[in-house]
């Protein structure tokens, strides 16, 4: 090991491709681990002014990088990763889809896990990555400030060990984001002032450019020169804020190998759908000879919800390399997308996906179920609380979202603080409902009442809970899909239908043999999904609709995992530059 154990960075051909991956950090210094090396990152949280759409904004990045760095790292390796906060917000960095084994306090939700990182103030990141390869990635977890915050973790395999599938050619991170004219902050700021909807987003990109599709941007396209007959892998991130998006390059396959940092069943398709929060790596042949073509590659929203949405289209380039430098005047081709409301593509789809569960990479799926739970997810109102004005929410009210009609409030010291120093009185209550308290026919015609309570709640579980929760969308102010993302777990997505939910038939249709395993599932628009996780990961658990604006409006809640009896089953205690509120 030692040096040696140097991830080959330009193998994954950040290098030349993505030059903006780059953080000045990225080589970071090793020592030995137990069972890796001890990666050293450094994150500067600062202001950059970048330009998009032909308009220059001041936006929150790392190291002055839009997408930020790529934290890159093999399979049990050790991360710390110094944040420090140049900014006047506060922030928090959020390990999207690492498990955090006891390590919750590395985890990132601002007020869930941690105070923010104040302005000056800094906080290393010490975590381990246990049983885990694939794409996930790192966004801000406070506010609206993931939308311009964000940045691809690319785990390795372990060092002899090798991809379950063709090894590629060269690996190509595609972070698909969202890009706003004015400032994300004001946007949601002011909508939760007048409980109406936020404004949407201007654009959409990839690696943070929105290509020639939107006004002026023809010069922020992004460009995958590619050669023929090889195999290319692509690790594809969904860190747009408020959309769910179908992604397709024109004339060209690709094979699904991994979802959420777990290995599937390789499956072909030409368009895929990924949800905010959901990660994906797949394979893409080029053709066996040059075809002296550009091929567009495209994203463009999935949307079934009521409310307004962007539904412009983000394009990228895939070019054959010319070899005899004539890169002009090539015949271009673009990929057809599925509708924007096409659910049955979507189901589809999601049907699709299964685990390997091979030998090496069983489905450890849990068997026999110790608590169930059934959440109903959904839209809702509050009263309106403004003086002198009316608000802009359905019929003068405010909007809100919930589970189980318990819209969550934030509160203003972290929850797994408050429950490590046994000072809960007064910062949360342990009794989050595990059924709705009103049964209704949650997918017909909506109740009259559509009122949200309004509570810091969470479920609290003993050390190796097994765990099965129905999430049931409501109609309450649409059918909505929501991709629901849960902190410190993966979970197995074991059945999924539309209407209402039915105890005594669907179950029957379980898969317990090769469900896919992953952090952020849609929950189907007027249908409900299943899934079970073992709950062998103490500490404090954030869960919430990867929507942001329904996590704006309450639509999360968290759970409680106590420690086991053995020693290796407890919280580490919290790090001493752990922030104060
Ligand atoms: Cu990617 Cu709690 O979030």
């Amino acid at each position: 090991m030692g040096a040696s154990s140097f991830v080959p960075l330009n193998m994954i051909g950040v290098g030349f491709i993505f030059p903006f991956l780059i953080a000045s950090c990225l080589s970071p210094h090793l020592a030995l681990a137990k069972d890796g090396v001890t990666r050293h990152y450094t994150l500067d949280v600062k202001m950059q002014n970048v330009t998009r759409l032909c308009h220059t904004r001041s936006i929150v990045t790392v190291n002055g990088k839009y997408p930020g760095p790529a934290i890159v790292a093999r399979e049990g390796d050790r991360l710390l990763i110094k944040v420090t906060n140049h900014i006047p917000n506060n922030v928090s960095i959020h390990w999207h889809g690492i498990r955090q084994l006891r390590s919750g306090w590395a985890d990132g939700p601002a007020y869930i896990t941690q105070c923010p990182i104040q302005t000056g103030q800094s906080y290393v990141y010490n975590f381990t990555i246990t049983g885990q390869r694939g794409t996930l990635f790192w966004h801000a977890h406070s506010s609206w400030l993931r939308a311009t915050l964000y940045g691809p973790i690319i785990i390795l395999p372990k060092r002899n060990a090798s991809y379950p599938f063709t090894k590629p050619h060269k690996e190509v991170p595609i972070i698909f984001g969202e890009w706003f004219k004015s400032d994300p902050e004001a946007i949601i700021s002011q909508a939760l002032q007048t409980g109406g909807g936020p404004n949407v987003s201007d654009a959409y990109t990839i690696n943070g450019l929105p290509g020639p599709l939107y006004n002026c941007s023809a010069k922020d396209t992004f460009k995958l020169m590619v050669k023929p007959g090889k195999t290319y892998l692509l690790r594809l991130v969904n860190a747009a804020l408020n959309d769910e998006l179908f992604f397709s390059i024109a004339n060209h396959t690709f094979t699904i190998v991994e979802v959420d940092a777990v290995y599937v069943k390789p499956f072909d398709t030409d368009t895929l759908v990924i949800g905010p929060g959901q990660t994906s790596s797949v394979l893409l042949k080029t053709k066996p000879s040059n075809p002296r073509a550009a091929f567009f590659m495209m994203a463009r929203p999935y949307m079934t919800g009521q409310g307004t949405f962007d539904n412009s289209t983000v394009a990228g380039v895939l070019e054959y390399a010319a070899g005899d430098g004539s890169s002009k005047q090539r015949p271009q081709f673009k990929p057809t997308l599925p509708a924007l409301n096409d659910t049955s593509f979507v189901t589809n789809f999601s049907k699709n996906l299964r685990s390997l569960a091979s030998n090496n990479f069983p489905a450890n799926v849990p068997t026999k179920v110790d608590r169930q739970f059934f959440f109903t997810i959904g839209l809702g109102t509050n009263p309106c609380d403004r003086k002198n004005h009316t608000c802009q929410g359905p019929n003068g009210t405010m909007f809100a979202a919930s589970i189980n009609n318990v819209s969550f409030s934030m509160p203003t010291t972290a929850l797994l603080q408050a429950h490590f120093t046994g000072q809960s009185n007064g910062v949360y209550d342990p009794n989050f409902p595990t059924r709705p308290l009103t049964r209704f026919n949650y997918t017909g015609n909506p109740p009259n009442n559509t009122m949200v309570s309004n509570g810091t709640k969470l479920v609290v579980l003993p050390f190796n809970t097994s765990v099965e929760l129905i999430m049931q969308d409501t109609s309450i102010l649409g059918a909505e899909s929501h991709p629901l993302h849960l902190h410190g777990f993966n979970f197995f997505v074991v059945g999924q239908g539309f209407g209402n939910f039915n105890p005594n038939n669907d179950p029957k249709n379980f898969n317990l043999v090769d469900p896919v395993e992953r952090n952020t599932v849609g929950v189907p628009s007027g249908g409900w999904v299943a899934i079970r996780f073992l709950a062998d990961n103490p500490g404090v658990w954030f869960m919430h609709c990867h929507l942001e604006v329904h996590t704006s409006w309450g639509l999360k809640m968290a759970w409680l995992v106590l420690d086991g009896k053995l020693p290796n089953q407890k919280l580490l205690p919290p790090p001493a530059d752990l922030p104060k509120c």
